[in-house]
């Protein structure tokens, strides 16, 4: 099926982000950050995030080399809250840190209070107690790391809250698309699969968007959100069409956690209609790039020789995650006393 509908993305409520002048005073050449949060990509201005890409490409620099320490984060305490499973967040955000000088403490879920039943909002106010400089937060309710930030003295990151936001994972895909194309304006990038459950989705859609590309939704009907038009986004139910001249190919994980019911047929359904193969990729632009945020689920939605192949920026976008959490964490830390 072709095409089923194109909007353009600046008639509907992105531009006046771009149209916001940036008055915010310039550190070391570069606009500061100027909020105490990273909650979302929604509200963050174009030069929000390209200064904290900027800052992170530093931070690629920093961390390929031998000695890798910096000193922003001396006598800070971050604590990473994860009330979901995570590997590259968690990691990545751990060796952020402890790169950046921080304290680190990983609070385990599973082993904690909240397994008696505490509340999110006392397990905050415990660990706001014990004076932490930021908390990073993963929750698998949209919403809860909002609330969570409006009762805690500290910065608070949002490191993936249910289907709503998961923005250090679109900064690290922009970021990972800026290096290998140079730039985002003008790209096509289609993202593929399931787009309903996905945090990712969301934040990609307004980060890149933000930042000048055109984004193409691909997915079955039941996988795409009601109105999706609104984000201002083409639409595609078939892959063939939804990747043609495409020059990123992102695709996404079933997300069967989140799935109440059934939303496809069976996996091989899935794989054959939506999982990226050569054949499909073939339908892209001949120097698309592919990537997909993990965890991946081989054969389901993308097959190995591609996820592994030459077009895969897969194993890049897990190296600028780390970069881009020091710039997250760095930008955040101007905000603290004596910052
Ligand atoms: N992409 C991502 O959020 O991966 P993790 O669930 O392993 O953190």
């Amino acid at each position: 099926m072709p095409l089923i509908s194109f909007v353009d993305w600046r008639s509907i409520g992105l531009a006046p982000w771009l149209a916001f002048s940036y008055a915010a005073p310039l550190m070391s050449g570069r606009p500061l950050y100027p909020h105490r949060h990273l909650l979302g990509i929604e509200g963050l201005s174009r030069p929000d995030i390209e200064a904290l890409l900027d800052t992170a490409q530093d931070y690629v620099a920093l961390s390929r080399q031998v000695e890798k320490k910096a000193a922003t984060l001396r006598g800070r305490t971050q604590i990473n809250l994860f009330f979901e499973p995570s590997t590259r967040t968690q990691s990545s955000f751990e060796i952020a840190g402890k790169r950046l000088g921080a304290d680190v403490m990983n609070m385990s879920v599973s082993s904690s209070s909240v397994k008696k039943g505490e509340t999110l909002l006392d397990t905050a106010a415990t660990l706001n107690a014990m004076r932490p400089d930021i908390i990073i937060v993963r929750h698998h309710a949209a919403g809860a790391v909002n609330l969570l930030a409006r009762k805690v003295d500290c910065s608070v990151v949002n490191a993936g809250d249910g289907a709503h936001e998961h923005p250090t994972q679109a900064l690290l895909d922009v970021l990972t698309i800026r290096r290998a194309k140079g730039r985002i304006e003008g790209l096509v990038v289609a993202i593929c699969g399931d787009i309903l459950h996905s945090r990712v989705a969301r934040s990609n859609i307004i980060c890149l968007a933000a930042l000048g590309a055109f984004v193409r939704l691909v997915g079955p009907s039941t996988l795409l959100p009601a109105e999706v038009e609104r984000f201002g986004v083409e639409v595609a139910s078939d892959m063939r069409s939804g990747l043609a001249g495409a020059d990123i190919v992102m695709m996404l994980r079933l997300q069967r956690e989140r799935m109440s019911g059934t939303f496809v047929p069976s996996v091989r359904e899935y794989f054959r209609y939506f999982g990226l193969d050569r054949e499909k990729l073939s339908f892209a632009k001949p120097d698309a790039l592919v990537m997909h945020p993990g965890p991946m689920n081989r054969g389901v939605e993308i097959a190995s020789d591609v996820a592994d192949g030459a077009q895969s920026l897969i194993r890049e976008q897990v190296e600028m995650g780390v970069a881009v959490r020091m710039a997250v964490l760095e930008a955040l830390a101007r905000h603290l006393p004596n910052g």
